[in-house]
């Protein structure tokens, strides 16, 4: 007979089964021993009678710790009592791995769970975000492939910044200095779209923030797209096709999953059904104002307060476009008819969940770029590769940058970002 995964067992609904799996829950008495086996499909209560295994097998049986792994033999049926409706009479077992006391039970703090990570990564909370954090990067693949991008990569060893000074990761590289991990793709994949046009990648991407938010990974896998001839518009749209496609897929696969980690899947589906409100960031101060009686000064960038606010007036992601340029990247392409704003988009996502995209239009000026890059105090000779794209036939394009341990947290309705990546690296936390 061969093995059945839990899901497959249940579905057969009756009859002999052989299935293998972990303890997740086990009690017992003198004639019964109940054991909940989990594998990664699902949760199963399984039966051992004394009379009917005999002596010595339930003798073993007895000393069965959480998290040992097993083979068990047994006639399934459906049991109304039982945890997922389903109970396996067990007519003998083979125990594969014994367990120690698994040290995680009920109601430990976070900094132990933290500590002990490698072992949580067991719990059905982080099965079900890992389950659903698979099919968000193959739905990301997905929408790019669908729409004729290549897949790219870009070096993790890069020796420009990209978004800022304050938060590059220095590396030892052999004693040399200027030498960073990746902040973004983009000043590497800029020269690529003179060969392929249209790119995309997933990739970890680095940032030494010290901030001890509840969004703030120092290493977080980035989605990143970039794209030849395109306008501002299309970038926009792009972000929005993203999203909309990931939601679709989870939605489609993974009701259960948020069942489990108690997501009401109404806050989510708007996000597949409406046209994400897109306005400028004046049209965003006006509203805080007028809505929030918040008055934010023209020129300062919003501050997570602010995101908040301005978000909690929809149940969609919101677009805020042409922001001071001040306050911007220096490869943000100028508004044509507005010299104060650039064509940059921030995507921010519904419930507090903050930025999920950051994206513009590139500069095509030469001399505006090397004028910004001075500004920021950065030494022009390092930018000769990145600077050389807008020399050799530069054509319009743009691209963006979507986190996505941000898009899993609001998806999976997470308090923490940390729960959406399996080993989280943060300023207090690079271990286990
Ligand atoms: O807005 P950012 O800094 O944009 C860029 O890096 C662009 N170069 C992207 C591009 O145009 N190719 O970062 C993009 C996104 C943010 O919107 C946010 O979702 C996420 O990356 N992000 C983080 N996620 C987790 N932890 C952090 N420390 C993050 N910093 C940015």
């Amino acid at each position: 007979m061969k093995y059945l995964s839990i899901k497959q067992a249940m579905k057969q609904e009756q009859g002999e089964i052989k299935i293998r799996g972990w303890i997740h829950r086990e009690r017992g008495s003198n004639k019964l021993k109940f054991l909940v086996l989990r594998d990664s499909t699902d949760i199963i209560q399984c039966v051992i009678e004394k009379e009917s295994i005999g002596e010595q097998k339930f003798e073993e049986a007895k000393k069965l710790q959480v998290e040992a792994s097993m083979q068990i033999t047994g006639t399934i049926k459906k049991d109304e009592r039982a945890p997922t409706g389903y109970e396996i009479s067990v007519s003998d077992f083979e125990v594969v791995g014994t367990s120690d006391m698994f040290p995680i039970t009920k109601d430990q703090s976070k900094e132990f769970l933290a500590d002990n990570r490698h072992l949580w990564l067991r719990s059905r909370k982080m099965t079900a975000i890992l389950k659903i954090r698979s099919t968000i990067f193959g739905a990301i693949h997905e929408y790019f492939r669908e729409q004729s991008f290549y897949e790219y990569q870009s070096p993790t060893f890069q020796s420009v910044q990209c978004e800022g000074g304050s938060s590059l990761f220095h590396v030892d590289y052999f004693g040399k200095k200027g030498v960073f991990l990746a902040q973004t793709w983009q000043l590497y994949a800029e020269p690529a779209i003179f060969s392929l046009e249209k790119i995309y990648t997933l990739a970890p991407s680095f940032r030494a923030e010290n901030s001890k938010t509840s969004r703030h990974l120092t290493e977080y896998w980035h989605a990143e797209m970039e794209m030849a001839w395109a306008s501002f518009k299309d970038i926009q749209d792009h972000g929005e096709g993203l999203i909309k496609k990931v939601m679709t897929r989870v939605l489609e696969k993974h009701e259960e999953e948020l069942k489990i980690l108690g997501r009401d899947i109404k806050k989510l589906e708007p996000t597949i059904k409406k046209e994400f409100p897109r306005m400028t960031y004046d049209e965003a101060l006006k509203i805080l104002r007028e809505k929030f009686d918040m008055k934010i000064e023209w020129g300062k960038d919003l501050r997570t307060i602010e995101e908040d606010k301005l978000s909690s007036l929809y149940d969609t992601p919101i677009l805020v476009t042409h922001y001071p340029k001040k306050v911007k990247a220096f490869y943000m392409k100028e508004a044509p008819e507005n010299p104060d704003v650039v064509h940059g988009v921030d995507f921010i996502g519904p419930e507090g969940y903050g930025e999920l995209i950051g994206g513009s239009e590139r500069e095509s000026s030469l001399e505006q770029i090397e004028q910004r890059l001075k500004e920021e105090g950065e030494d022009i000779s390092q930018y000769t590769f990145y600077l050389d794209t807008r020399k050799y036939g530069s054509v319009p394009h743009g691209g963006f940058g979507l986190g996505v341990e941000r898009l899993i947290s609001w998806i999976c309705g997470l308090d923490t970002i940390k729960d959406a990546i399996p080993f989280p690296r943060t300023a207090l936390r690079w271990t286990p």
